[in-house]
């Protein structure tokens, strides 16, 4: 029996190719001629690159997007769901490494980690220098951005740490103890680390801006694992600057895998390349997903993990 015809768009991880090419005729979209084209129904794709206007397009008869990655903000999802598509993309399987990494990345930024790091190799130590005296994690005022699937799960990681946490979120939530602020403003000046969770996309774009990074001061630090797009960068640069916040551990960016040059020679940053869910364990979990997607799609016309259940 011949193998469906799958369309990858943008360029996926080895891993995923492999496993898809296994089960499916999966052709990058590039490669695809406008004939064949015409018979393919599902689009795998990332959440680096996304299914935008021009490849629905090229694809008339395309019914269902599988995003490889939770976030699916660089997709047409508004044109697609017009267009009668439905969307997949792999939560859960990804969300511990993610609160893993949240974590990591406050500590490090709090502690000087990377930056004693950078201190030792560099020969300052051995020189007889000290390097600057962090500031303590056990039991600091957290403030999440977003308490979805990720948000909580690194709420409950800091719980272990006496952290006080405090949330914003679309509705107040029942089933927490942590203190709902109305405002990323009120969140922002009720602790001593931002850490951001929400979802990307227009809704969210921008949301920790120059006043946000205000209310959390120069004894604030921001962590940010879900998307650069929601902190105006510039402004972040211009706080860390002015010294307006003490620190910023940035997992992703606006423009990645571009960083902005201000950051690069800042030792109260911390850098990371997107790095959330890339663990050997977690991107098996997460192709495995998605082909699972692909595959009970064509054979029964549903997703395993549809955005919209
Ligand atoms: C995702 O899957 O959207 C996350 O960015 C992983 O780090």
């Amino acid at each position: 029996m011949s193998k469906h015809r799958v369309a990858m768009v943008g360029t996926l991880r080895p891993g995923l190719v492999a496993a898809l090419t296994e089960r499916f005729e999966a052709l990058e979209l590039a490669d695809i001629d406008p004939a064949d084209a015409e018979t393919v129904e599902v689009a795998v794709t990332s959440g680096g690159w996304g299914v935008r206007v021009e490849h629905l397009d090229q694809l008339p008869q395309l019914r269902a997007i599988v995003n490889h990655g939770v976030g699916y903000d660089t997709s047409d999802i508004a044109e697609a769901r017009r267009r009668g598509i439905v969307i997949a993309n792999t939560p859960d399987v990804l969300t511990d490494c993610v609160a893993d990494v949240a974590v990591g990345a406050l500590i490090d930024v709090m502690r000087g980690l990377s930056a004693a790091d950078r201190f030792v190799r560099g020969g300052q130590w051995a020189a007889g220098q000290e390097p600057p005296l962090a500031r303590r994690v056990t039991g600091v005022r957290v403030g999440i951005l977003g308490l979805g699937r990720i948000g909580r799960a690194i709420a409950r990681r800091l719980e272990a740490f006496d952290a006080v946490l405090s949330y914003v979120a679309r509705s107040e939530k029942t089933d927490v103890s942590y203190t709902y602020a109305a405002s990323p403003v009120e969140l922002a000046r009720g602790c001593n680390v931002l850490v951001v969770a929400a979802a990307g996309g227009e809704q969210s774009r921008h949301l920790v801006d120059a006043d946000v990074l205000e209310a959390l001061g120069p004894r604030g630090f921001l962590v940010n694992v879900a998307r650069g797009s929601i902190v105006d960068e510039d402004a972040l640069v211009a706080a860390l600057e002015a010294g307006g916040l003490a620190g910023a551990a940035l997992d992703v960016f606006a423009d990645e895998p571009h960083v902005p040059a201000e950051l690069l020679s800042r030792d109260d940053v911390v850098l990371l390349p997107h790095l959330g869910s890339a663990t050997v364990e977690t991107r098996a979990d997460m192709a495995e997903l998605a082909v699972a997607n692909v595959e009970q799609f064509l054979t029964k016309g549903t997703l395993v993990t549809p955005i919209d259940p």
